[in-house]
C-alpha cells in the first residue's frame, strides 16, 4: 500500500475506464476550477460520472465537475477530467493523485494539468495563461507527499527527480500553439499552498520573494506522481486574481468568473497542443 492507496484499487479503476471508454487514452487533461468546458473539445466522447469509477475520490467543491470524458482529438484518444480533489477537502496526498496513478496504468504518455491561480508576478493580469516552468511544493516540502509510505517498485523510483518535471518539449509545443492561435502566454513558477483560506497579504509577498509567479492549492502532487510514473507534464495556470494590489481579497466567485472568461483561450491552446502532438 502507498499512503492508503492499493495498486489493485487503481488497477480496478483503470480497467473500468478502459472498458467503458472502449479505448486507452494517450493524453490526459486535468481541468481545474471552472475549466471543465475544455472537455467540450473532444469528439465521440464517452462521459463517465466519476462517482461510478471504483475507488475514485469525488470532488466536493463548487465549480469542479465530476466527469471523466474520454474521446478523440484528431487521431489521439484523450481523457479530460473535469474537477479534481484537493488536500483541503480532507483527501490525503495519495488520494489526490489516484487519478494520475490510473492515467499512468492506462498508458497515458502526456499529462496536461490546469488550474486557477493567484498572480504574484506584478506583470500578470487577470485572465492570463501561464505555462508552468517549475514549482514550489509547500505541502510536499513539509512531508505531505503522495510518495510518502512504502516504496512500490511498480509505481517507479523511490526518489524521483523533479528537475525538468515540466517538460521543455511540451512547453515549446505550447509556445508554438499559442503563437499559431494568436494567444499571449506567460511563463513562471507555480507555488502550491494547502489552502483553503487564501493567503494573508504578508504570505503572498513572501511567496513572491521566494520566486513564485502564481499561487494555488493543487497540481504539484499530481506532477510529482506523474513524474514518478514517467508521464511527460505540461502545466498551465489561469490567473484568476492578483496579489500585488494591497487591497487584494480574493473570493471563489471572482476566481470562477475569471476562469469562465479564460476557458475559450485555454481550449484553443490545449486543442492546438494536442494537434501538434499528433503531427509528430
Ligand atoms: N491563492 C491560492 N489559490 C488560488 C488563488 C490564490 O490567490 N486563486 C485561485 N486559487
Amino acid at each position: 500500500m502507498t499512503g492508503g492507496i492499493q495498486p489493485e484499487a487503481v488497477r480496478r479503476a483503470a480497467d473500468f475506464i478502459r472498458e467503458r471508454a472502449g479505448v486507452s487514452p494517450r493524453v490526459a487533461v486535468i481541468a481545474g476550477s471552472g475549466l471543465g468546458a475544455v472537455g467540450d473539445e473532444l469528439e465521440s466522447a464517452v462521459t463517465l460520472d466519476v462517482t461510478e469509477i471504483p475507488g475514485w475520490p469525488v470532488p466536493t467543491v463548487e465549480g469542479h465537475g465530476r466527469e471523466l470524458r474520454v474521446g478523440w482529438l484528431g487521431r489521439l484518444p484523450v481523457a479530460v477530467q473535469t474537477g479534481r480533489v484537493h488536500l483541503y477537502e480532507g483527501y490525503s496526498p495519495a488520494e489526490v493523485t489516484f487519478n494520475v496513478r490510473a492515467f499512468g496504468l492506462l498508458g497515458v504518455r502526456e499529462l496536461i494539468v490546469t488550474n486557477a491561480a493567484g498572480g504574484l508576478n506584478p506583470e500578470f493580469r487577470v485572465g492570463d495563461l501561464m505555462l508552468i516552468t517549475d514549482h514550489i511544493n509547500f505541502p510536499g516540502l513539509a512531508g505531505l507527499s503522495p510518495l510518502r509510505g512504502p516504496a512500490l517498485p511498480e509505481w517507479g523510483p523511490r526518489f524521483p527527480p523533479m528537475t525538468g518535471a515540466y517538460s521543455a518539449r511540451l512547453q515549446a509545443l505550447a509556445r508554438q500553439a499559442a503563437a499559431e492561435a494568436g494567444l499571449t502566454v506567460r511563463e513562471g513558477v507555480y507555488v502550491m499552498v494547502g489552502g483553503p483560506s487564501y493567503e494573508a497579504p504578508a504570505e503572498a509577498r513572501a511567496l513572491r520573494m521566494l520566486g513564485g509567479d502564481a499561487v494555488g492549492m493543487s497540481t504539484a502532487p499530481e506532477v510529482v506522481v506523474a513524474r514518478q510514473m514517467g508521464l511527460e507534464v505540461l502545466g498551465i495556470s489561469c490567473i484568476s486574481n492578483l496579489w500585488f494590489r494591497t487591497t487584494a481579497e480574493p473570493t471563489h466567485g471572482e476566481v470562477l468568473s475569471a476562469m469562465a472568461a479564460a476557458v475559450p483561450r485555454l481550449r484553443r491552446l490545449i486543442r492546438r497542443v494536442i494537434e501538434l502532438l499528433d503531427e509528430r
